[in-house]
């Protein structure tokens, strides 16, 4: 059996299962890793500000060289991207298998995209959103609850926002994020209406994610009770995100120290973002960032991606079709 769904269908593609296109962590390697074992992988583009460390033009060269002849889309945070145009472009020239926009209004960018054939994917955080980014012409929606890794909105939960945007998007596939990281989050998100699953947090503990060892074993360590939902990153990185958003972080020395003052940080010494810029190219884990989410209970072990899609499509059909294994605890693939 495979799990065919109106997603899957329409881009042409074997699992439902998506990889987040996460900034700086989902290159070439790890997207080419998702898309050859039937899912579709995204290389992130994030702010496209390549003062950050990666999504730059070259960055963007060479992480489309290393994915190879792999059908992948690619995304960018919508805000951010709106400065830089040029990357806009470059994308575009690229053909990509879907162009995935979150965090703002796409409006800007969708006539484009949908006029280059592109499918166009949008994340969103409430069902105002996700009118918002229909209306903009999205071909698939992707429901963010809090419990994702990374940035989003304190607002909604995945397992109350993934039915409620399903009842509003009509015929649009549904991709629920935030917190899916086995079969059983695959086959929960089928039942709740959605066409597939996005995963940021399960595929960042694989040896193609790019980042540090160490960022991946404290991904390996931390469970979901040690996240937490901050804006000291963006605080000591000078990134102007609107109130609303936040990152999903484990928790360090850093956090504990400045999350609840960050109008404190924003005012402090030059010298203690230097200091924290410091820590954060030697990968000192007590400061450094690494943005996770609340499915991290359920990653034990730095695991190749390709085989995580085959482990969560095998569990979810194993679910779907044999309910007396409904009630099951990790098989850990
Ligand atoms: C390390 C990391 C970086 C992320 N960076 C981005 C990003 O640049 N753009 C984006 O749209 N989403 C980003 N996200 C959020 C993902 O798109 C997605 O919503 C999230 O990973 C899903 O939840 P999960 O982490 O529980 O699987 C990031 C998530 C993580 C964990």
């Amino acid at each position: 059996m495979t799990i065919s769904t109106t997603f899957t269908r329409l881009l042409g593609i074997t699992h439902p299962v998506v990889l987040a296109p996460m900034g700086g962590v989902a290159g070439g390697k790890l997207a080419s890793a998702v898309s050859e074992a039937g899912g579709l992988g995204i290389i992130g583009g994030g702010y496209g500000n390549p003062k950050l460390g990666y999504g730059g033009p070259e960055f963007m060269d060479r992480e489309f060289r290393a994915a190879g002849n792999s059908r992948i889309g690619v995304g960018y945070i919508t805000w951010s991207l709106a400065k830089f145009p040029e990357l806009f472009d470059q994308a575009l020239a690229r053909k990509p298998a879907a162009f995935f926009l979150s965090f703002g209004d796409e409006s800007q960018f969708a006539p484009r995209i949908k006029a280059a054939g592109i499918p166009l994917i949008c994340q969103i955080h409430d069902v105002e959103g996700a009118r918002r980014a229909a209306d903009a012409g999205a071909d698939i929606l992707v429901p963010q609850g809090t419990e994702a890794g990374g940035h989003g909105k304190q607002r909604r939960a995945t397992f109350t926002l993934v039915p409620a945007v399903v009842d509003v998007a009509g015929s649009i596939p549904v991709l629920a994020a935030g917190g899916v990281s086995d079969g059983r989050g695959l086959a929960a998100a089928l039942m709740l209406g959605a066409s597939g699953v996005l995963i940021g947090t399960r595929f960042w503990a694989t040896p193609e994610a790019l980042g540090s060892e160490a960022a991946k074993s404290s991904l390996v360590r931390a469970k979901g009770d040690d996240t937490i939902r901050t804006r000291v990153f963006d605080a000591v990185r000078d990134i102007d995100w609107e109130q609303a958003y936040s990152g999903r972080a484990i928790v360090n020395d850093f956090t504990r120290q400045w999350h609840g003052r960050e109008e404190d940080l924003l005012r402090a010494p030059a010298d203690v973002s230097a200091r924290w810029w410091e820590a954060q190219r030697a990968q000192d884990m007590s400061q450094a960032v690494v943005f996770a989410g609340e499915g991290l209970d359920l990653v034990t072990s730095i695991m190749p991606a390709g085989d995580i899609v085959r482990g969560i499509v095998r569990e979810a059909e194993r679910l779907i079709t044999q309910p007396e294994h409904f009630s099951t605890t990790a098989d850990g693939f």
